[in-house]
């Protein structure tokens, strides 16, 4: 007779359960371990309990319900995006258009670097009088500024102040804001290409460069530019802007895919992968908690969360800042793919660094409500606008009336900081005590668990031990019977 057999690994289903097991513990575990530190920022219910019930966290002079967090650490654990946010699916609204149905769209955008000589009438001149009367045939225009412009005429009317498609209502009022403190060229380089490439999508829109011009010397002031600017548009009620992006003098978009339009509740950061002009590195990707470069969103949404801290002096730190806002008000950021969110950066020697901004990230949030958009307006001077059609030229004054708007000094910072060192300390304690006690307490469940379910499975298997037998026994009858 013929002999039929079965594979018998008892262990087989014991190893896969545990493994199984061990999978869902960390899954568990992580997810707790991220969500118990990004609520435990939250002002919400439950951690003013947990705050109130830890008396040094009580003694402490800063507000209880706050974000108080090592900074670096928490930048390195916290995502920031939607990750299942489905891109540029407007609502189908036929008497407005969305850029991705503009006939204009090429994909790669053929932008220039002009001659250092190029004027802003230069750029005037170009946009109301040598790209209109641009001959169909002409591919290639050549100007005093440069020799190799590709760009193509769409046609377009300049009204109140805002550009608009010829026939075409947008479905968006956009104003683009470029915050500027020397790098004249860049500034021109970059107006220069962002109306073609504006006109490309169709977008109706205006361009602000708001320029840091008083006090001389004094270190740029990117956020008291940017709120600055936003409250001038609010200022401009006839703009009706509905879509700000908040934009990097030096980043040329690459793709006219890259939609430059405002998603309804989410932020969009656009600036995933830069080159510098000239450079034959790759792209650079940053880390993912970056929204600075290029930002667009509503105006909803900026007052929000109160539009930038106004006390970050000098490169870097305040666009990290308005990270921590969006996670305090639960707001994550939406990114387009790769390939179209790719940009050409201007060379530019780099501002002073801000060292202090470690110490103002760290207790960032507790500021949110005090210290901002709304906080904007005595310290700020509007020394000159100058209204040309490309371009609304703002020359500001950031630090006017200083001495109506007590901002601590850096003195004050430190000695803010030393306070809060130890509060920093016990927040990190009691962070990672909760993690280690959660995960613990998971583990014990978890162990439990497997004990319990450990005799079922000696069970099963011994049932399908019997099983397996009973079917043996009758597959071998049968083979026997056919014979
Ligand atoms: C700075 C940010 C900057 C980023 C990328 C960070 O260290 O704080 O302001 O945008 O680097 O350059």
């Amino acid at each position: 007779m013929r002999k039929i057999y079965w594979r018998r690994n008892s262990l087989t289903p014991i190893i896969f359960l545990v493994l199984l097991i061990c999978f869902i513990t960390f899954i568990t575990t992580f997810h707790i371990n991220q969500e118990s530190i990004i609520s435990f920022i939250y002002h919400t219910p439950n951690n003013c309990d947990e705050l109130a019930r830890n008396s040094l966290l009580h003694q402490s002079t800063i507000p209880p319900y706050h974000l108080l967090i090592p900074y670096q650490e928490f930048a390195m654990r916290t995502s920031i995006s939607c990750h299942s946010y489905k891109l540029d699916e407007p609502k189908k609204n036929p008497s407005k258009l969305h850029p991705r149905h503009s006939q204009y769209l090429r994909g790669k955008f053929p932008y220039i670097v002009p001659y250092s000589n190029i004027t802003f009438n230069d750029i005037e001149n170009f946009y109301t009088k040598i790209l209109v009367t641009k001959k169909n045939q002409t591919k290639i225009l050549r100007t005093s500024f440069a020799s190799n412009i590709s760009f193509e005429n769409v046609p377009y009317i300049y009204i109140n102040d805002m550009w608009h498609p010829v026939g075409v209502i947008s479905a968006q009022r956009t104003a683009i804001l470029i915050p500027l403190q020397g790098r004249d060229f860049n500034a021109k380089t970059f107006i220069f290409n962002i109306h073609a490439f504006a006109r490309r999508q169709l977008l109706t829109y205006t361009i602000l460069l708001i320029e840091q011009v008083h006090p001389l010397g004094h270190r740029f002031n990117k956020g008291r530019l940017f709120n600055a600017g936003v409250r001038y548009i609010q200022n401009q009620e006839s703009l009706n802007i509905t879509c700000l992006i908040l934009h990097d003098v030096d980043l040329i978009p690459e793709n006219d895919g890259n939609f430059y339009t405002c998603e309804p509740i989410h932020p969009k950061h656009t600036t995933i992968r830069v080159q510098q002009v000239g450079s034959k590195r790759g792209y650079t990707r940053y880390y993912e908690f970056l929204i600075g470069g290029v930002l667009l969103l509503t105006m909803d949404l900026y007052k929000k969360v109160n539009g930038f801290s106004n006390l970050y002096w000098g490169w870097g730190g305040e666009d990290d800042d308005l990270s921590l806002r969006f996670i305090q008000r639960r707001i994550c950021v939406v990114r387009p793919s790769d390939g179209l969110a790719i940009y050409a950066a201007l060379p530019h020697p780099r501002g002073q660094r801000n060292n202090a901004r470690f110490n103002l990230l760290t207790w960032s949030t507790v500021r949110l409500d005090t210290d901002g958009f709304a906080q904007i307006d005595p310290m700020i001077r509007f020394v000159e606008i100058q209204k040309r059609s490309t371009v609304t030229h703002i020359k500001l004054d950031v630090n006017a009336n200083e001495d109506l708007y007590k901002a601590p000094s850096m003195e004050e910072y430190q000695s803010l900081t030393d306070q809060t060192d130890e509060h920093i300390t016990t927040t990190r304690k009691t962070i990672v005590n909760n993690d280690l006690s959660l995960i613990e307490s998971t583990l014990n469940e978890k162990i439990n668990e497997v004990d319990n379910l450990l005799p079922k499975v000696k069970h099963d298997h011994k049932s399908n031990k019997d099983e397996i037998a009973s079917v043996t026994n009758f597959l071998e009858k049968a083979i026997a019977e056919h014979r």
